[in-house]
């Protein structure tokens, strides 16, 4: 599995309340007071980690926020539920997700992702989950992760999975 690389002088680092939230923006409201607001506290309350992009600059220019859930057997396609228990099935959440508007469409975004799953995998050595979900804010998100092999989850449209042998065999291609 290869290390995730950002640009020079690029940093991902835990969330602190050194870091400046307030300035970013991503053009998505929620997305953005989650980070202003909400991520530190949710952190310190071990309901998350919050992970960000620190540029040359200085500034917050993305972030991710990943947390544990649950998936109903029933709302798995097939090709997943198949061989599993009937009952609450263990997620890794890919909660929130961002890049501030003046580093989109740079590639950084792909990145980010790929350092997200690269936490998932890693985490998933030694607390198993089935899949990894997460809930897109809108179309244009949706299309991003679309493109990442993330599928709709079956009657939710706006929510997508990853399953857990999917992110396996992205993390090891040549197995
Ligand atoms: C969606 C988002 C994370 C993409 O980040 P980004 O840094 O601009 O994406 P990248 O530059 O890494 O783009 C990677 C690829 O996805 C494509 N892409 C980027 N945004 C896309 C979109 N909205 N729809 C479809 N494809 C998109 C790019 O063209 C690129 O493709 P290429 O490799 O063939 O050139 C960013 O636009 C964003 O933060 N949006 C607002 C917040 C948001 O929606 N967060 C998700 C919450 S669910």
């Amino acid at each position: 599995m290869k290390d995730v690389q950002f640009p020079q002088g690029y940093q991902l680092e835990r969330l602190s309340k050194n870091h400046h939230r307030s300035a970013f923006q991503s053009g998505q409201s929620m997305v953005d007071d989650w980070l202003h607001a909400k991520a530190l506290q949710h952190q310190t309350k071990q309901l998350s980690v919050t992970k960000v992009l620190i540029s040359e600059a200085g500034a917050v220019a993305g972030y991710y926020s990943l947390a544990t859930g649950q998936v109903d057997f029933q709302d798995l396609p097939s090709e997943i539920s198949k061989s599993l228990p009937r009952r609450l099935l263990p997620v890794a959440v890919l909660a929130w997700f961002g890049i501030d508007h003046r580093y989109q469409r740079k590639g950084l975004g792909q990145k980010l992702l790929a350092q997200a799953l690269r936490d998932c995998y890693e985490a998933g050595r030694t607390f198993a989950f089935i899949a990894v979900i997460l809930d897109c804010i809108d179309e244009a998100a949706k299309n991003f992760y679309l493109r990442y092999d993330f599928r709709e989850l079956p009657g939710h449209p706006f929510k997508l999975y990853l399953s857990s042998r999917q992110l396996d065999q992205m993390m090891n291609p040549v197995k």
